[in-house]
C-alpha cells in the first residue's frame, strides 16, 4: 500500500504561501504586513462578543437575520438582498463555484486581489488577467478581455495590494457595457477607507442589473478581522443561489453579535477613517522623501516602489526591516517584484517603520 496522500483534483495554486521573514528574538514585532487595523474593534463590538462566550452552547443564526436587518438599516439596504459570509472571501469563493466551470473563465485586473485566481483555479476555471494602467484598474482593457467563455469579472475597489480606485462613472461605464452572462463583482473590502469624492462602493450599480454584486467586509475598518464576517449586497435572484452554496452556520455567534454592535457604535468608523487619511497623507509624503515611489492610495496601506539597485530593492528592505522587528508584505505574487505593500499603524509603529527605512537606504548607500 502506499504511504503517499489521495491525489486531489484542484491544482497547487503555489499562491497561498505568503513568504515569512524572521524576527530576531526579543526585538517586539510590528505587523505591518496583513492590512488590520491599527485602531481595533470598538468597545461595544468586544462587550457584545463576550456576552456572547457566555452562551457558547447556541448555534448562530443560520440566516444572520440581525445582522442583515442591521446593515439593511446602515446602508438603505433590503435585507432580503443580503448575504453574510465567515468573510468577505467565503463570498468570493462562493460566488466562484456559483458561476464557474472548468472550460470557462475568471477575468481580473493585472495586479488584482490575490484570491481572485485562487478562486478561478480552486473550481477549474482559467484565470485571466487585463492590463491596468500605471497600476490602475482599466475598465476598457476589462471589457477588452471579456470572451464568451468569461463567467465572473472580480474587480477590487480600492484593489489590494495596488490600493488604487476607480470613481463611480468608470464602474458604471462597466456595469453598462459587461454582457449578461457575466456576473461583476467589485470587492469593495476597504470603502470605509477611501475619501476620493467620487469613490462609489457600488450599491447604487446593483440596483436594475441582475449580475451585479458588492462584497463588504467588517474585518478592516470595523476592526473584526479574527471574527470573519463579510457580506454580499446583490439582486435577490442571486442572494437565493449564494444562500445555497454558503456555509450553513457560516457567521459564527460571536461574530454576529460584534458585527451588530459595531455598527452600532456611532462615529466609530469615520474616526478610523479620518485618522487612517491623515497617516495617509503624512507617509505619503515621508516617502517620497526618502526618494521612494508611493502608489497613490485610498485604504488602510501603501504600496510603495524600491530602486532595482542592489542592495536597495524592496527584496532587501523586507529582509533589513524584519531585523528590526518590522514586518512588512512582499507583493512579488501579485507581478510586484519592486514594491513593498506597507499597512499604516499607529503613530509609533509608522516611526519605526520610517526609521528603520531611513536606516536601510543610509546602509545600501
Ligand atoms: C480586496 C480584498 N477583498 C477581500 C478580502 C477578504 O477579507 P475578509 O475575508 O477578511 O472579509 C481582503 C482581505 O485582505 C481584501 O484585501
Amino acid at each position: 500500500m502506499s504511504a503517499s496522500t489521495p491525489e486531489p483534483y484542484i491544482p497547487d495554486t503555489g499562491l497561498t504561501v505568503v513568504k515569512k521573514v524572521a524576527v530576531p528574538p526579543g526585538v517586539p514585532p510590528v505587523q505591518l504586513s496583513l492590512n488590520e487595523s491599527h485602531v481595533g474593534a470598538s468597545p461595544r463590538a468586544v462587550a457584545a462578543a463576550k456576552a456572547r462566550a457566555d452562551m457558547l452552547r447556541r448555534y448562530p443564526d443560520p440566516a444572520s437575520t440581525a445582522l442583515r436587518e442591521a446593515i439593511g438599516r446602515r446602508f438603505g439596504l433590503d435585507p432580503d438582498h443580503l448575504v453574510c459570509g465567515n468573510g468577505s472571501e467565503e463570498l468570493l469563493d462562493v460566488i466562484g463555484r456559483a458561476y464557474a466551470r472548468p472550460g470557462d473563465e475568471i477575468l481580473f485586473t493585472e495586479h488584482g486581489f490575490i484570491q481572485f485566481p485562487i478562486v478561478a483555479m480552486r473550481v477549474g476555471a482559467t484565470p485571466a488577467r487585463a492590463p491596468e494602467r500605471d497600476r490602475v484598474a482599466d475598465v476598457d482593457a476589462l471589457l477588452a478581455h471579456v470572451t464568451p467563455r468569461t463567467r465572473v469579472v472580480f474587480l477590487a475597489n480600492p484593489n489590494n495590494p495596488t490600493g488604487t480606485t476607480l470613481g463611480v462613472e468608470a464602474l458604471r461605464h462597466l456595469r453598462d457595457r459587461l454582457p449578461g452572462h457575466v456576473v461583476l463583482v467589485l470587492d469593495s473590502a476597504y470603502a470605509e477607507y477611501a475619501t476620493q469624492p467620487d469613490y462609489t462602493a457600488g450599491h447604487e450599480l446593483v440596483a436594475g442589473a441582475d449580475n451585479v454584486v458588492v462584497t463588504r467586509t467588517f474585518s478592516k475598518a470595523y476592526g473584526l478581522a479574527a471574527l470573519r464576517v463579510g457580506w454580499a449586497h446583490c439582486p435577490p435572484s442571486m442572494a437565493r443561489v449564494l444562500n445555497r452554496l454558503r456555509g450553513i452556520g457560516n457567521v459564527n455567534a460571536l461574530a454576529q453579535e460584534a458585527a451588530l454592535a459595531a455598527l452600532d457604535e456611532p462615529g466609530w468608523v469615520e474616526r478610523v477613517r479620518d485618522e487612517v487619511a491623515r497617516m495617509r497623507d503624512h507617509l505619503t509624503r515621508e516617502y517620497r522623501a526618502l526618494g521612494l515611489e508611493p502608489l497613490p492610495s485610498q485604504t488602510n496601506f501603501i504600496t510603495v516602489r524600491f530602486p532595482a539597485a542592489a542592495g536597495r530593492t524592496a527584496a532587501d528592505a523586507h529582509v533589513f526591516l524584519a531585523t528590526r522587528g518590522v514586518i512588512v508584505r512582499r507583493v512579488d505574487d501579485h507581478g510586484l517584484g519592486d514594491f513593498l505593500r506597507v499597512t499604516i499603524g499607529s503613530d509609533e509603529d509608522n516611526q519605526r517603520l520610517l526609521d528603520g527605512l531611513r536606516a536601510f537606504l543610509d546602509h545600501a548607500r
